[in-house]
């Protein structure tokens, strides 16, 4: 019986050796995905499309930004996309990079490899991106426009650090990581307009309303709640005890956060910028909006099917 244990106990020890031996081994796994059909160009016209996308519905800024400089996010000002905000995630720390043609930027990155991070979720160097960025159905001529600006903004010396992950992190890397991409073919342009349809491309593809508004496992990203129902729940820790705040319900259902709204109230609210301190949406950029996105947003949420489901507004305390 000794002998059973000691053996056993040799072979545990084995195992876990090798999986931690597997697991530093596969830190660098390459992907491959295509580089989209999408250059950079130099016309004023397209060049302002790419920045109202990136300080408007995109919101580029609210993560690209540097953290000294969060109030100006929060109005709604132009600020330098030098990168270096940090997210503190039980899988390590990850760093947004700096997206100014510096070197320590974007420099040595090519429109298509923009382009590729962006909807194929694979980086510069073929790893798989960690899925925060909501941009895989966005248009040809969007990202077009987005890498105009990107390009045609001063360049900003930033070194951004490596993302640090801890085992958890080095674990989910190496077996569970994988890059996200589109739904399916992807709109070489999308016409601009006033309509529901508009407004679900950028609801659902360029602004990231429903990766907020739609309950989720936190863990994987996977959706576990019906679209729009809300009930996405975030911890915020702080000096006087934990709070939550959990997304509102956006379907037309009397239990939805937008029952009785006009649109006109609807485009108000979006002026009047964060009203809940330390709220995640990124109401700064979002208030740089147009009217005609807003209704397009507005008229696109009516069209949602309605789910019951109530949610409370605001800060609630957790303990
Ligand atoms: C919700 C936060 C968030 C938003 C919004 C966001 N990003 Fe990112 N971005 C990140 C994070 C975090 C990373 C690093 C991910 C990683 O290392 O796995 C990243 C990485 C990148 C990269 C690097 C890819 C590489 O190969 O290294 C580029 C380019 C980029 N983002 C561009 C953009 C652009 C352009 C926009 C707006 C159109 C944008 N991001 C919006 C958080 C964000
Ligand atoms: C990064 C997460 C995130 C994104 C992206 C996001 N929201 Fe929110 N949203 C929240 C949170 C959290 C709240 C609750 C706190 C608050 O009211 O600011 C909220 C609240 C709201 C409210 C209620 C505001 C109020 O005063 O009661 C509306 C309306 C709303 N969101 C619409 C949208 C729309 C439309 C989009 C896309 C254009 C969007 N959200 C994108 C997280 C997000």
């Amino acid at each position: 019986m000794k002998k059973f244990f000691k053996w056993s106990g040799i072979v545990l020890l084995m195992l876990i050796l090798s999986l931690f031996l597997a697991v530093f081994l596969r830190q660098d796994i390459k992907f491959d995905a295509p580089y989209p059909n999408v250059v950079a160009s130099t016309d004023s016209a397209v060049i302002a499309r790419g920045k109202s996308l990136v300080f408007g519905p995109a919101h580029c800024a609210n993560c690209h930004s540097s953290p000294e400089m969060e109030k100006d996010v929060l109005n709604g000002t132009d600020v330098p996309l030098s990168g270096g905000r940090v997210f503190d995630l039980p899988i390590g720390l990850l760093y947004a990079k700096n997206l100014t043609p510096d070197a320590t930027g974007i420099g040595s990155m090519t429109d298509g490899e923009i382009a590729r991070s962006l909807r194929f979720g694979v980086s510069r160097d073929g790893n798989a991106l960690f899925d925060f960025m909501p941009f895989h159905n966005t248009s040809d001529e969007d990202l077009s426009a987005i890498i105009s600006y990107l390009r045609s903004q001063p360049s900003f010396s930033r070194a951004i650090p490596e993302n640090q992950m801890n085992l958890l992190g080095r674990f989910v890397k190496a077996f569970l990581l994988k890059p996200v991409g589109p739904d399916g073919p992807v709109a070489v342009s999308v016409t601009r307009d006033t309509t529901a349809e508009y407004g679900k491309y950028l609801a659902n593809s360029v602004a990231n309303c429903k990766g907020c508004h739609t309950n989720r496992d936190l863990m994987t990203g996977a959706y576990t709640g019906e679209d729009y129902a809300g009930g996405l729940k975030f911890d915020m820790p702080s000096d006087s005890g934990t709070f939550s705040l959990t997304t509102p319900n956006l379907t037309p259902d009397k239990t939805g956060r937008l029952f009785g709204w006009s649109q006109q109230q609807f485009i108000d609210r979006f002026r009047k910028g964060p009203l809940v301190p330390g709220s995640h949406m990124p109401w700064g950029p979002f208030s740089r909006m147009s009217d005609d996105e807003l209704k397009a947003i507005y008229k696109f949420l009516k069209t949602v099917k309605p789910v019951s489901n109530p949610v409370k507004i605001g800060l609630v305390k957790e303990g």
